[in-house]
């Protein structure tokens, strides 16, 4: 059922146009594929038949947004057996995803397969096919899987032209020659292990692992041991020769010992830097002189003495500190968000929580208490960020939030790219997504119709020590006075909200899609430094729709295996949100089951008996 939902949502949002133009195209797609059921003996059923819609309801089949043309077809573990007849699965012109792992294929992999121009993803691992590779590859592949067959032959030379090739798995196959020189920069993952190749490892891939090229027993050069140098002919060796590589390599050593010490030196440096510059980033409030608002920077210049003004903790907060310790507190400048800037600060007794300054507050005491209390209650969920306490004076608005140590989605994603940097995977994304989800359906079905978060974006997603997904900066849009000059959600603002300067629940959803195409594509939708602003919708709609779905992903992302599948749904996830029109997205609600039914057919799939969960009509519940 959620399937169909799924499906159904997704066809209200991708235009139907073309429709009679193109069932010409989609039956001649259905008939290779019966040609394929019929001739591919096969232990579990298929329920293809051109009595039921192709695209709706055949097992394993994944058509483009129209529906005019097949475009993946997943069937791992399904108990295929036997060879692929060439002409059938060959014939789908517009395949962009094969995945027939871990069946009983063999015989030879048919030429037409593999040369589809339009695949991109091709997972034929754990079968039994044997010959040998086929020359023309698809010039779009960017992961090839062979492993665990029985190929055999030489790796062909052509995949040196295969520039969108981001990994590639060989291993435990029985091909032999020597590697070719597959200097592809996007290259990331390579896998040529237990095979009979020989020869020296080209110098492009001597940067992939050992166990990249482990089980060769003739291959040699590094990572592996060094090649055997060929037994010196005295006529043409002559000792001076091998004496000058000694003089030469000495002097390497000691040229690289050099750089090595700079190297360290500079590290040191900067090191020593950076603790300067971030000692100075610290603050200690250690008194604040009452109605004194010279320190704007400190979060407590504007408590007033007295009684009155205590901090006000919330029900099942197990704080016991009071307003003297948090002004008494280090504090250090997170960062400056929409409403005010943001403070860590570490009390007394090692303690750490947040401290948001709020400004322009445009409410009095009492209705500022009413909203806290309702913001308290609405927040109470284990995928958003708690609220503690909070404190009101006429001139000082602070809000205790517990600390989150593992930070933002934004800072995970997006800071430091490059050197030393842990990717973020794609279990970690999923989860992440899931959490935030749940954590704004929450919001909105216990909030009520009127009660929104109007600032849903990566910054405002914290992540809990195992990386679920929390949302922060709950029910502070109300309270706010000042409309800013710019619209706070910018990058995220769905277009209504630009004009109209309402949040819906339907615009929080649609802020949501924009963080699921983040997640995807690994770019951010705000404006960095100098740069246009990009609107990422749009363009992931553009690449999509020029079929580069492969394009569209993170380049960290490809590096894991057999996710593409959860990836390319994830996306239809994230589009189905950021649909112009409000009326058709989906409810948050729909959204958490929509992620949810993603998880659970993928783990079916790894389990590898999956048919009735694959079907599109079948109830899926999850464990
Ligand atoms: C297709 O479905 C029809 C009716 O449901 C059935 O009679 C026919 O045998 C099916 N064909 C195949 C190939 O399963
Ligand atoms: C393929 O496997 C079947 C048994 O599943 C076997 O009878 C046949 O000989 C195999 N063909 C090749 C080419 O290995
Ligand atoms: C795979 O095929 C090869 C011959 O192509 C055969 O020797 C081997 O036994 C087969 N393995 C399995 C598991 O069927
Ligand atoms: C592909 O590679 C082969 C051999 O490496 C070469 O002969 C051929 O010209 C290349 N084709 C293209 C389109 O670059
Ligand atoms: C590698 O093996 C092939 C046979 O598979 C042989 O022709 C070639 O000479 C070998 N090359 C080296 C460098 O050993
Ligand atoms: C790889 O190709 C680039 C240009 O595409 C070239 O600059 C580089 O030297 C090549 N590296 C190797 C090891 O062949
Ligand atoms: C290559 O494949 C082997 C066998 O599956 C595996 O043990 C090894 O870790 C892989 N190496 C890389 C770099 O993927």
């Amino acid at each position: 059922m959620k399937k169909l939902q799924f499906v159904a949502v997704a066809t209200i949002i991708f235009l139907l146009h073309n429709l009679h133009e193109t069932t010409a195209d989609i039956s001649s797609d259905a008939q290779s594929l019966l040609q394929f059921a019929s001739s591919v003996p096969h232990v579990r059923q298929l329920n293809w038949n051109s009595t039921i819609p192709i695209c709706k309801s055949w097992v394993g089949i994944t058509c483009n947004n129209e529906g005019t043309k097949v475009i993946a077809i997943h069937l791992p573990g399904h108990g295929l057996f036997g060879p692929i007849p060439p002409n059938t699965i060959g014939k789908l012109d517009s395949l962009r995803i094969l995945s027939l792992r871990s069946n009983f294929l063999n015989g030879s992999l048919p030429t037409d397969i593999i040369s589809i121009p339009s695949l991109q993803f091709l997972y034929l691992e754990n079968n039994n096919f044997s010959g040998e590779i086929p020359l023309s590859v698809s010039p779009q592949i960017t992961n090839l899987d062979l492993s665990f067959n029985s190929f055999t032959g030489n790796i062909p030379e052509t995949l040196k032209n295969l520039t969108r090739l981001t990994s590639l798995n060989l291993q435990f196959n029985s091909f032999s020659g020597s590697v070719p020189d597959l200097n592809i920069t996007r290259l990331r993952l390579l896998n040529v292990s237990h095979n009979q190749l020989n020869g020296s490892i080209p110098s492009s891939l001597q940067t992939f692992p050992l166990s990249s090229f482990s089980g060769n027993e003739l291959l040699c050069g590094p990572p592996l041991n060094p090649c055997p140098v060929p037994p010196p002919s005295m006529a043409l060796r002559p000792k001076k020769h091998t004496k000058k590589l000694t003089t030469g390599a000495i002097l390497a050593i000691a040229i690289g010992s050099f750089l090595l010490i700079l190297l360290l030196g500079i590290l040191l440096f900067c090191f020593l830097k950076k603790k300067d510059r971030d000692s100075v980033g610290e603050l200690t409030i250690k008194a604040v002189p009452p109605g004194k608002n010279e320190k704007s920077d400190d979060f407590g210049s504007g408590v007033q003495a007295g009684e009155k003004n205590k901090l006000v903790f919330f029900e099942g907060s197990n704080y016991n500190f009071d307003l003297e310790d948090l002004l008494r507190a280090s504090a250090e400048v997170l960062g400056k968000g929409s409403y005010g800037t943001a403070y860590k600060a570490i009390l007394d007794e090692g303690t750490i929580v947040v401290v948001k300054r709020v400004r322009e507050v445009g409410v009095a005491k009492k209705e500022f208490d009413q909203h806290m209390e309702f913001v308290g209650r609405v927040g109470r969920h284990p995928n958003i960020v708690p609220l503690c306490a909070y404190y009101y004076s006429k001139d000082e608005k602070l809000l205790v939030y517990e600390y989150m140590v593992t930070g933002s989605l934004s800072s995970l994603l997006h800071g430091n790219r490059g050197i030393g940097r842990t990717p973020l995977d794609w279990e970690t994304r999923v989860k992440i997504s899931l959490g935030a989800a749940k954590g704004i359906s929450h919001i909105h079905s216990e909030g009520g119709a009127k009660f929104t978060h109007g600032n849903i974006k990566s910054s405002n997603i914290l992540l809990t020590t195992d990386f679920d997904g929390c949302v922060s900066d709950l029910g502070l849009a109300p309270l706010i006075n000042v409309l800013p000059t710019k619209p706070r959600c910018i990058g995220y603002c769905a277009p209504e909200v630009i004009e109209t300067r309402k949040f819906t629940h339907k615009s929080d959803v649609y802020s949501f899609g924009v963080l699921l195409l983040e997640l995807l594509t690994g770019k951010s939708p705000l404006p960095s430094g100098h740069e246009e602003v990009v609107d990422l919708p749009r363009w992931v709609r553009s690449v999509v729709r020029e079929e580069w779905t492969a394009e569209v992903f993170d380049e960290e992302l490809m590096r894991y295996p057999h996710v593409e599948e959860e990836m390319v749904q994830m996306l239809q996830i994230g589009l189905a949100c950021v649909t112009r029109v409000p009326d058709n997205r989906p409810s948050m609600e729909e959204v958490v089951k929509m992620i949810v039914d993603l998880r659970s057919s993928d783990s079916s799939e790894h389990r590898g008996s999956s048919e009735d969960n694959r079907s599109k009509g079948s109830n899926v519940q999850t464990p």
